[in-house]
């Protein structure tokens, strides 16, 4: 198969050889041409995108002009250096020919595990709003970047994926070709991302209306709208200097907790003093929204959303105090954490893998039987514990037909 290789392959040193894909026939033809090739729902794109897998691992590949593929892969790197949600590049293939048809670069990323492109969340509730989880993480995305001066140029639907993190949504960029890193961003640059945003969010939502995809009672300016105000609210909470007097140190806990509370890591906090007497300016520096992310993967190893983190925290909280009562003293957050690992977390990951197979999401899966336990204990008038909990919903999920954002991409041909 393939020939000589028509490109120099630059591969993330984790990545399988990959010298067995076609690479000298053209991507589109890869379908029929490419035994490792596996269909995938994905948003509207420009440039072919195939996706391909090695065993569990599968990888997107998308076929562009080299300097866009030059450029996409340094904004990628770029984000995965300060561990912004982004699908994470994997390598870069560059083309050996400059003949006209045969000198695009295939850029590489890894495929998002679990996500949904917001085609199939729309499919799944046609007659439903988007839902303001979807609003809330476009705007908290954007944020996100803009903290860390990063211009997107292009956030449309199809530019983002979405994963379920506990009852919420996290989105990812997944397209970053127009994006550029800056030293400071300066209040032009974010504005005119913010009316892109806005303008492709309201275009995505019309098209969609057009081919019957959308709620025909959707009004596509209002929500594009209502993603600006979202935003704009949170900037203002994370940006805002407030003064406060020495005696009112209170104040900067109270300021923290709520930042953490909201899922933002603090960077640095600011206190000068200002001609206001003896008023100080208080500001405050977040870094990411991973705070309970970063709490849980470092008491446990779990890698998880920002909402599904802060759902299992509060259930290890829970087990704590009950672990406190049986003991009769009180333990430490990381020796909880390894007992509620072994004992609540994992028995559930394995009596859901045996009933719906290995590839489902353990995380989001613990959070639903989170969810369902409390749900039947309201029904039963008591608590009906983990075990009969995570056996009901694995049954009435073994029940349902298959949620196929749910499990990653299905077998291709
Ligand atoms: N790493 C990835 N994981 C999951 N889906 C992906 C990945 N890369 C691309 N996709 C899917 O492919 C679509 C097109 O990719 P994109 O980079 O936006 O291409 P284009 O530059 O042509 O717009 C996306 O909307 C997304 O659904
Ligand atoms: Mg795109």
């Amino acid at each position: 198969m393939g020939g000589a290789l028509p490109y120099q392959l630059r591969l993330s040193p984790d990545m399988p050889g990959m010298l067995d894909l076609p690479w000298s026939v053209p991507l589109e033809s890869w379908q029929r041409e490419c035994p490792r090739f596996v269909e995938v729902q994905a948003g509207n794109s420009r440039h072919t995108v195939v996706f391909i897998s090695y065993d569990d691992a599968v990888f997107a590949l998308k076929k562009l002009p080299l300097p866009a593929a030059e450029k996409e892969y340094r904004n990628l790197k770029w984000l995965e250096d300060r561990r912004l949600p982004a699908v994470l590049p994997a390598g870069l293939a560059l083309p050996l020919s400059r003949e006209p048809g045969r000198d695009e670069a295939i850029l590489i990323t890894r495929f998002l595990e679990y996500s949904l492109p917001y085609l199939h969340l729309f499919r799944r509730s046609k007659d439903a709003l988007p839902p303001d989880t979807l609003l809330d993480a476009l705007a908290s995305l954007l944020v996100q970047l803009h903290l860390q001066q990063f211009y997107w140029g292009d956030c449309s639907l199809s530019n983002v994926l979405f994963r379920r993190d506990a009852g919420r949504l996290q989105s990812y960029l997944v397209d970053a070709e127009t994006a550029e890193a800056h030293d400071t961003l300066s209040e032009n640059l974010r504005r005119n991302d913010l009316e892109i945003a806005g303008e492709n969010l309201g275009g995505d939502l019309l098209d969609m209306q057009a081919l019957g995809e959308a709620n025909t009672g959707i009004q596509p300016a209002k929500l594009a709208g209502d993603l600006l105000d979202r935003y704009e609210r949170l900037w203002t909470e994370l940006n805002e200097t407030v003064y406060i007097r020495p005696n009112q140190a209170f104040q900067i806990e109270s300021r923290i907790r709520r930042l953490h509370e909201m899922g933002f890591s603090i960077g640095e906090i600011l206190l000068e003093p200002t001609e206001l007497g003896d008023r100080l300016r208080f500001k405050v520096t977040v870094t990411d929204r991973q705070y309970h992310h970063n709490l849980l993967f470092s008491l446990t190893g779990l890698a998880a959303g920002e909402e599904q983190a802060r759902a299992l925290l509060n259930d290890m909280a829970q087990y704590k105090a009950l672990l406190t009562a049986r003991h009769n003293r009180s333990l430490s957050l990381s020796v909880t954490a390894l007992h509620w690992l072994e004992e609540c977390f994992r028995p559930v990951e394995r009596a859901l893998a045996a009933r719906l197979g290995p590839n489902l999401d353990a995380v989001q899966g613990y959070c639903d039987v989170l969810v369902h336990k409390w749900y039947l204990s309201e029904r039963a008038g008591r608590d009906v514990g983990l075990a009969a909990a995570a056996a009901s919903y694995a049954d009435e999920a073994a029940r349902k037909p298959r949620d196929p954002g749910a499990a990653g991409p299905a077998a291709g041909q």
